[in-house]
């Protein structure tokens, strides 16, 4: 079982890289820490690789990097994988801060990358936007959610956060609610990618600054119901949606088995379950037409 430790950065293929960079650095507020003629590489302002941009003909997430322990052997990993079925290499594609890499498919397409040897890219930069703490996690439609799910829990040893019936399910591989979600859906392609902000006044600075930039937040502000976290979401210019979060619930001690206690929650304590009940969401607005509409 592979067991990352936390998720590492994203892969987006895009039409326009300029567009994407510009809608990055300037709404988003991350940092761009290097530029080749087709692929771009984005930080946070801690220095936090983060987004990875490649040119393309088509508008896609198609990697995934995850950190695993310093002390992990990829000869092992691989043997682990391969008693899966998975066939895996050991790449170095000069990912800036990052040193070799374990490269793999899971069962719904996207490339995994694993890494153990990584650095700053620069530290205390000055962005404009908004300015993220860190990556959080990606969703991904899919056709079968159960049988991602099952990989994502066998394969890579994550573990369900909740359900929301049988056709949405979070899940984590350290104390954040979820890293990587899946949701029930016709095609394999990203549901949203979410960012951590600091607190609930970074989140109400961001809505200010979407408004200022013309930029219609799609659904929320809100508090949800699995996870807790408040959230935005609005689009990006290859119309991905985008979440800006803060106040994720935290499993701190695995052995109890339940969230950090938090006022907002509606069980005491919060323990992974199967939400069914409505209303999930603790308040806030119900999503809009454009947060629910399908890209494709
Ligand atoms: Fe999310």
């Amino acid at each position: 079982m592979i067991k990352p430790r936390r998720i590492g950065h994203t892969t987006f293929e895009t039409k326009d890289l300029d567009r994407q960079i510009a809608y990055w650095t300037e709404v988003v507020g991350l940092v761009l820490a290097e530029r080749e003629k087709n692929r771009a590489f984005l930080a946070s302002k801690t220095g936090l690789l983060v987004v990875q941009l490649e040119k393309a003909d088509r508008a896609h997430c198609n990697r995934l990097s995850f950190e695993v322990a310093p002390n992990s052997d990829f000869g092992d990993l691989a043997k682990s994988l391969s008693a899966d079925g998975i066939t895996s290499e050991l790449r170095n594609d000069s990912i800036p801060g990052m040193g070799q890499v374990l490269t793999f498919k899971d069962n719904k397409g996207t490339a995994i990358d694993l890494f153990k040897e990584w650095s700053y890219l620069g530290s205390h930069h000055q962005v404009s936007g908004v300015g993220p703490l860190k990556l959080g996690h990606v969703a991904f439609h899919c056709p079968d959610v159960k049988v991602v799910a099952d990989f994502y829990a066998k394969v890579m040893g994550f573990k369900v956060s909740d359900w929301i019936e049988d056709w949405f399910v979070f899940m984590r591989c350290g104390p954040d609610h979820h890293t990587v979600n899946f949701v029930q859906g016709k095609t394999t392609r990203m549901h949203h990618i979410a960012f951590e902000l600091k607190d609930w006044a970074h989140v109400l600075t961001a809505c200010d600054y979407l408004g200022a930039q013309d930029i219609p937040i799609i659904w929320g502000p809100g508090r949800h119901g699995p996870g807790h976290n408040i959230f935005t979401y609005h689009r990006n210019p290859d119309d991905q949606i985008i979440e800006l979060f803060t106040e994720l619930d935290k499993m701190m001690d695995e052995s109890l088995g339940y969230f950090d206690p938090r006022p907002w929650h509606r069980d005491k304590p919060q323990k992974p379950k199967v939400w069914v009940a409505m209303p999930r969401d603790i308040w806030g607005p119900p999503p809009t037409p454009d947060y629910l509409r399908q890209r494709d």
